[in-house]
Order: C-alpha cells, then structure tokens, then sequence
C-alpha cells in the first residue's frame, strides 16, 4: 500500500505530456477481441485499467506482446469467449465491453458484473437494450449473478434509440453491431471523442461504422475485420486535470499532446474563473495571475463540462476568492462523496442532491485524505498543490487506474510530490 505525499503551495512551471485516453483505451483494448488476427495499438497509456485489459485478454487466449512503452500487438486469433476471471472483470468498469465485443464474436457472453468507480447506481439497461435489438437474449444468472447474453441465431441489424446518452451503452452496441447482418442505425447516442476513437479503429479493421461524435451512428455488418496499427487520441480528462492544477497552483504549465477542440468546455469554464489559456494546434498553455473567480458549473455529456472533471472544477470553486459557486452533477447519482475529503481541507461545501454550493475561501490547507475513486483522487492531487504544506493522499490505487506515472509527471514542471509505501503495521491498524 502507497501514498502520496506533497508539499504543496508553490506555482508549477514547465510542460506535461499527456498520455492516450484510457476509456478509448479499455473499449480498443476489449473490442480487438473482434478481430481475428493482430493489432498494434500505440499511445497506450501505462496505467491499471490498461494492465487489466491485457490481463483478462490473455486469460481469454489472446497474445499480447508489448514493443515499447505504449505500443502493444494483439493477436486474440485464438481468443476463447466466456472465461474471464471475475476478479479482474470485478476491477473496473469497461470489463462491460466483454459483453459487447464477446456477443459480437461468438454470439454469447457470460461475464461477471463489472466494477469502478462507484457513483451511486449504474444501470445496463440501455446496454441491455442495444444487445437485445440485435437478437441477444439476457439475463443476470441466478446462481452467479453473471450476466449472461445468447443469440444462438446471430445478430441482426437493428434501429436503437437510447433513451440515456450512454458512453458505455453506445460503444457496446457498436461492438455488438458491427459484425452482425445489416445495418444498424444507433440514435441519441454518446458523442464523446472516445467512442469516436473505438469507431475509428474499427474501421481502421475494415468495419464501417459511420457518424460517430454526431447525432446517429449507422453501422452496416461486415463479415471479417483483420488487424491493423491504430494510435488512441489523447486523455482530455489528464489534459483537464493539468489545466486544473497549472489554475490552482498559479503557474503557468504547457499541456502537450491534446486536442484542444475536446477541451472547449474547460477552456470556457477556467477562462471565467480568470485563467489564461492558450490555444495552440496539440496543446494548450495555462497560467494564472490573479484571483480565481467563483462559477457556476453544470457536468453534462459531450460537448459539456465532463462529469470526470466534476470533482478537479470542485477544488478551484473552493480556491475562488469570495463567493459561493454552484456544481451541479449532471450525469451520475452521487458524484460528490469526494466532498468530505475536501471539508478535512477547510472546504465548506453545502450538498443538496446534485447540487454543490461551494465557498470560495481563497485558500485549502493541508490534511490526510483519501482518493475515494479515480477523479476524486486527481482532484486531491490538485488540491494538495495548492495548498501550503504537507498533504498526504491514501488509497492511490484509485489515482493509477487512470493516471500514468502522475508523480514524476508533476515532479517534471517542480512539484514537490513522492509516493511512499505505508508501513505494514500501519496498514494493519487501519483494516482493523
Ligand atoms: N445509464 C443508464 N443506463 C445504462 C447506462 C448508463 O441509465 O444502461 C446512465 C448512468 O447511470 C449515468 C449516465 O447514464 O447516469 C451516463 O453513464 P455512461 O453509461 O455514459 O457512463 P459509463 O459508460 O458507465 C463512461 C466512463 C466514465 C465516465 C462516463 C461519462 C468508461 C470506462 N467509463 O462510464 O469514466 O464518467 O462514461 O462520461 O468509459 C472515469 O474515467 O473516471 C470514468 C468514470
């Protein structure tokens, strides 16, 4: 067990490179089970849900070999569907995509329940819809609580009309269709860039999904996708968590290997808060002179503000010199356990539901708090650099299914910042 451990308060200078975006990751990763034949994938990012990925792939039967740091080959020619290990599915939320991509291969899946960050409830229905418009059958297992899905008949194209935007619904509906006879037409669908990126590879292996990022995403069935070399776009939610920081510390951080347009509604929220952003063609340089303006921010689905930056625009609605900014969480059930953390910081933040009315009191200080899921850990990264002295941040493993190597990325632009391990016996004390 580690921790990490920053003396923060001082501006940060200097660029951070950003990694390729997990959530196109794990869908690219899970859907290659497809594809009969190898795929090289580049800009993966180094983190756990990528390393699971692998992990439940190669129990399935696949090769993986990786060639350099982000670059792996997949060859799932001999993938087996069925027996993924429940307690790597367990570990993370795009273990979902098995049932997809595993419906779209063999025609069945059985696959335990998925797990991840938990935001109160997160339904499958619309998942369930996707699959069963194509001819799936589906049901949780009585003995197991597996999900189980069968189309001993194949799948055949089909009109979907979500009635959720979806990220997750949209992208296993994709896997699901784009072998199956026909076309299928998905309407009110998720637009953000990674289920862009997950049609994209697919098409780089000969599918032909069309319309991804827009309104309608059309997928006509083809009988055979072969390998290819594919790059996954960039992580908008690490870019947005560095612009945070480079707001919350004062400095000015260049953030390099973005695209800019996936950033619009961050951009647009931390330039009324004060921040200077700069736009330039793959990176964005962000500074801050004067005070951070209150706000009022509402999380919405692509093109809005990203719920997965919910908890990082928390922290700098509490840096805001006077006045009380309003969050409002616009996609899950209950984005705001990570408040409690925050308060041990000074915040005083007034909870109503799905609403956050947060005082700007110009400053945090430094406390022990815990990274109660992944973008709650960033945003106590983020606060823990803003404020002066020593903050330590414990249950990191939720900060590494998404961050790849965060320390020494903030090391690099002069944060004074270290993981260290938590001493066994302490460990004991605390499960106790
Ligand atoms: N929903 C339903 N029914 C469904 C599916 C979703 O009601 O069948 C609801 C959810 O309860 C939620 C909303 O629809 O209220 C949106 O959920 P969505 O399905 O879009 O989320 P997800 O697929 O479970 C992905 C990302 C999350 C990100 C959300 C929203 C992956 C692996 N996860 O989750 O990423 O917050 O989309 O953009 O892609 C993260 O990276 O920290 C993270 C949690």
């Amino acid at each position: 067990m580690e921790k990490i451990v920053i003396n923060g308060g001082k501006p940060l200078y200097g660029d951070i490179w950003v990694s390729g975006m997990k959530n196109s990751a794990v869908a690219v990763i899970i859907g290659s089970l497809l594809i009969e034949d190898k795929c090289v994938i580049e800009n993966l990012p180094d983190i756990s849900d990528v390393a699971i990925s692998f992990e439940i792939l190669q129990h399935m039967g696949a090769s993986v070999r990786r060639l350099n740091k982000t670059t792996y080959e997949i060859d799932n020619t001999r993938t087996k569907g069925g027996i993924s290990p429940s307690e790597l599915v367990r570990k993370m939320r795009a273990s979902y995509y098995l049932l997809g991509a595993e419906l779209g291969r063999f025609h069945r899946a059985y696959v335990d329940q998925p797990g991840g960050c938990y935001f109160g409830e997160r339904p499958i229905d619309q998942h369930v819809k996707g699959f069963e418009a194509l001819g799936g059958k589906f049901e949780v297992s009585k003995d197991t609580g597996y999900y189980k899905i069968e189309a001993p008949n194949g799948l055949k194209g089909a009109s979907v009309f979500m009635d959720v935007v979806s990220v997750g619904a949209t992208i296993n509906t994709i896997l699901a269709a784009v072998k199956a006879e026909g076309m299928t037409v998905i309407e009110n669908p998720a637009k953000e860039p990674h289920v862009v990126d997950l049609a994209n590879f697919l098409n780089t292996c000969g599918a032909n999904v069309s319309g991804a990022g827009t309104d309608v995403i059309k997928i006509k069935g083809v009988n055979k996708l072969h390998g290819c070399s594919y790059a996954i776009l960039p992580d908008m939610i690490e870019a947005g968590t560095c612009m945070a920081i480079a707001a919350a510390t004062g400095g000015c951080i260049k953030v390099e290997n973005v695209i800019p347009k996936h950033l619009e509604s961050i951009t647009a929220k931390l330039v009324e808060m004060g921040v200077e952003v700069e736009e330039l063609d793959d990176a964005v340089i962000v500074s801050r002179s004067g005070d951070i303006n209150k706000v009022n921010i509402k999380t919405q689905v692509y093109p809005g503000v990203p719920t997965d930056m919910n908890a990082q625009m928390c922290v700098l609605m509490c840096l805001a010199n006077g006045g009380t900014s309003y969050l409002t969480e616009g996609v899950f059930e209950n984005k705001f356990r990570y408040c409690e953390e925050l308060r041990r910081m000074g915040a005083v933040i007034k909870l109503d539901g799905k609403v956050a009315a947060v005082e700007g009191r110009g400053i945090l200080n430094p406390a022990v708090v815990k990274a109660v899921d992944l973008r709650a850990g960033a945003a106590m990264v983020v606060a823990g650099l803003a404020a002066k002295g020593r903050t330590e941040i414990e249950d990191i493993h939720h900060i590494e299914r998404g961050y790849e190597d965060i320390v020494k990325k903030l090391r690099g632009v002069g944060a004074d910042i270290k993981k260290i391990v938590i001493p066994e016996k302490f460990q004991y004390e605390k499960a106790n």
